[in-house]
């Protein structure tokens, strides 16, 4: 693609998608990116760059074979389906995910993006008689109203009040906090939405027990419990669920990104029997047109296929761990103080104490051939979520452009 191609992609985000975008590519180097395969994605320019970001997505790397081959046999036999008949893609897409979900979570329902589980979320926990819902302080679940709702942080929640009614956030990782909080509704009326680690907050990661403590408050008061998993999820933390790591079971556990094998978006609730109950009764309660489209089914199937064949949930603990070490050191050096590392597995949070400093590693990231992403609730914090399939080789071209682009900042 030549130079006036790029101009052209350019000009038509000024004028159709959002000028606002368009600066910010600009400033990202203005290169446009077309092609992408495992760790790596190209540009029209040519330029090779790491993808370290992706916001989560591409835990299977980009274009996984598993991935694709599921997907290109479905877009060659029934991509969307009719709704009208019952569909064998669906049915196996649900068991495979509900195979690799906390036990007593085998009830799916099918979505595309990471908000709308949220929204499915929502309305099931309503359903339920759950009415009041305790989010977290800077907790992240998404952008439409409902989801938006509980997303806390009000410069994305002030533009457009109001919001829904009876949601309450309580400070993340504070078990006393949420006690306090359930304490103040009656037995039986409450949802509590959180992350098993919130990742747009910044990486933040609770104190260990937290979530188990969560679990028992949540089943002491009647509270509906849902783990918004979409980005801890499908072995980002070196398990297969946040949940995991401490035994717990929710009522419904959310997933997205992964979920498509960064082919297809995908998300998903999964919720027990008992919390299911309302969608299960009546299907008609809560639909949308492509939930569960068979294109995307074969995806979550490839996805799961991959995850499970390349082992990559303990690559991605591995990983994590052997990333974390040496990026921490190596922080350490060049920032000393300035500079926080948080963790775990393969969603990475470094914390600078300077207001800037953050888009600035950023963009010398980039500079030096790796993607990674800022985190929407926290100016502060740059978050790399590497794919598990990162190589030996890989993984010193990070290390290298790491150490570069933080020795560049600190000049
Ligand atoms: C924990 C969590 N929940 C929900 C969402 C919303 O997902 P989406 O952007 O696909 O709507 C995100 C996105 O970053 C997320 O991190």
């Amino acid at each position: 693609m030549s130079l006036s191609t790029v101009d052209s992609v350019l000009a038509r985000y000024r004028r159709h998608l959002s000028s606002g975008r368009a600066s910010l590519g600009e400033m990202f180097g203005g290169d446009v990116e077309v092609f992408a395969s495992g760790a790596w994605v190209r540009t029209s320019s040519g330029r090779e760059l790491l993808n370290c970001g992706g916001y989560g997505v591409f835990i299977t790397g980009a274009r996984h074979p598993r991935v694709l081959a599921e997907v290109r046999a479905q877009l060659d036999r029934n991509p969307v389906a009719t709704r009208l008949l019952l569909e064998p893609q669906a049915a196996l897409a649900a068991e495979a995910l509900a195979s690799v979900t906390p036990p007593g979570l085998d009830r799916v329902h099918f979505a595309c993006s990471g908000t709308e589980a949220v929204e499915a979320a929502l309305k099931l926990a309503r359903a339920n008689g759950r009415r009041h819902v305790v989010g977290t302080v800077n907790g992240y679940h998404g952008k439409t109203l409902g989801s938006l709702s509980v997303t806390g942080r009000p410069l994305f929640q002030n533009p457009f009040r109001p919001l829904l009614p009876d949601v309450s956030h309580v400070p993340y990782g504070s078990a006393d906090a949420l006690a306090q909080e359930l304490a103040g509704h009656a037995d039986g009326t409450v949802c509590v939405l959180l992350e098993p680690v919130q990742g747009e907050a910044g990486v933040i990661v609770p104190p260990a027990g937290y979530l188990r403590e969560v679990a028992g408050l949540c089943r002491r008061h009647g509270a509906f419990l849902v783990l918004d998993e979409v980005q801890t999820g499908l072995g980002r933390l070196g398990a297969w669920w946040g949940a995991d790591r401490e035994g717990v079971v929710p009522d419904v556990l959310l997933a997205g990104k992964a979920l498509g094998g960064g082919v297809v978006p995908v998300s998903a609730l999964v919720a027990t029997d008992e919390a299911f109950a309302p969608f299960d009764r009546d299907p008609f309660i809560h639909t949308s047109t492509f939930s569960g489209a068979p294109l995307g089914m074969a995806a979550v199937r490839g996805a799961i296929a991959a995850i499970q064949e390349d082992d990559l949930v303990t690559r991605a603990d591995r990983l994590g761990r052997q990333l974390r070490d040496s990026l921490g050191s190596l922080l350490r050096d060049v920032f000393g103080d300035l500079a926080v590392l948080r963790g775990v597995g393969l969603l990475i949070g470094i914390e600078l104490a300077v207001d800037g400093l953050a888009g600035e590693l950023l963009l010398e990231l980039m500079a030096g051939g790796v993607i990674a992403n800022h985190s929407l609730n926290s100016d502060r914090v740059l978050r790399l979520t590497p794919p598990a399939v990162l190589d030996e080789r890989e993984v010193g071209f990070l290390l290298d452009a790491f150490d570069g682009a933080a020795r560049a900042v600190l000049r």
